[in-house]
């Protein structure tokens, strides 16, 4: 299935792509640079391989340059991979009163105090500050499973976990065993800081245990990932949510959002919610299966 992908916002698009192997890392890095919109390439060690960060001109439309960079990653087959598309650095202004991402919940920087309504994050550089349009969705999503359910049910995964914003307010809305998992190890590491920075740690674990490594069931699954890693994703986050669980998912744009919708009733998914902010859409989807 061929999905567009493009992002909303300031400053200059930024390409993830993840790559495996010394020889590949050199490859892709000299055939993105030398693409005609792309105007810098970052490299570092990222999840046992190696993160591309190519950079375009500010204010520059993502998509021809989405385009372009997916078409050379293609030729990598699978050691190669467009995780995500940006744009400009996702941080938290440190201190202050932070900012509402949801009717309840406050995100703020690391040196406020967290409560039961407020998060304290530190983001560093990997994404999850609760600013996000498609992170404000899947909380949105999150808040009415809880309002209709009288909490979030005990056991939860959060795929692509990010800064750990989703898994501590899934654990804040009542979920008791709260998975997060990140290919990113940075991430795994900011998440943990968070989680210990809010009291969690009693409810919320947080590891680079790839999905298709997990045993465990789950009652409700979240995943604010792109399209391309959620399609991709799609078989092992349906193989861990129980009979009667939800999955909720986020990160999607435009027709994404139905595109997605097709791709998860083949697994027997059934939509009961979808939300929209701008481009951004998010679902959730019922596992109807009885066990
Ligand atoms: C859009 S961010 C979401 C962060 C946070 N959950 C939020 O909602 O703000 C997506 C995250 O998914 C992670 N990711 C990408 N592919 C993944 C995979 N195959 N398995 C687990 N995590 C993945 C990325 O490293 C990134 O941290």
């Amino acid at each position: 299935m061929q999905l567009s992908e493009s992002v909303g916002g300031d400053g200059p698009v930024c390409i993830l792509v993840r790559v495996e192997g010394a020889e590949m890392v050199d490859r892709l890095h000299q055939g993105l640079v030398e693409l005609s919109r792309v105007d810098e390439v970052h490299c570092r060690r990222y999840a046992g391989g190696w993160l591309l960060t190519a950079c375009g001109a500010a204010n520059a439309d993502p998509d021809p340059l989405l385009r372009t960079v997916a078409a050379l990653v293609d030729q990598f087959d699978s050691l190669a991979e467009v995780l995500d598309v940006r744009r400009g650095a996702c941080e938290l202004p440190s201190g202050g009163d932070g900012y509402r991402i949801s009717a309840r919940f406050r995100v703020s920087g690391g040196d406020a105090p967290a409560d039961a309504d407020n998060i304290c994050l530190d983001a560093a550089h990997v994404f999850g500050t609760g600013a996000h349009a498609s992170t404000r969705l899947a909380v949105q999503a999150m808040e009415e499973i809880a309002e209709r359910e009288g909490g979030l049910p005990a056991r939860i995964l959060d795929v692509g976990t990010g800064s750990g914003v989703l898994a501590l307010i899934a654990a804040r809305l009542g979920g008791k065993v709260v998975q997060g998992i990140d290919i990113c190890e940075e991430a795994v590491a900011v998440a943990r800081r968070n989680v210990a920075a809010n009291d969690l740690a009693q409810r919320v674990v947080v590891s680079s245990t790839p999905l298709a490594e997990l045993s465990e069931s789950y009652e409700l699954v979240i995943a604010n990932v792109t399209a391309s890693v959620l399609l991709r994703l799609a078989k092992g986050i349906v193989s861990r949510l129980r009979p009667g669980g939800c999955l909720v998912v986020s990160g999607l744009q435009g027709r994404q959002g139905e595109e997605i919708e097709e791709a998860l009733a083949l697994y027997g998914l059934e939509p009961i919610s979808r939300y929209a902010d701008g481009k951004w859409r998010g679902l959730t989807l019922h596992n109807p299966l009885v066990a």
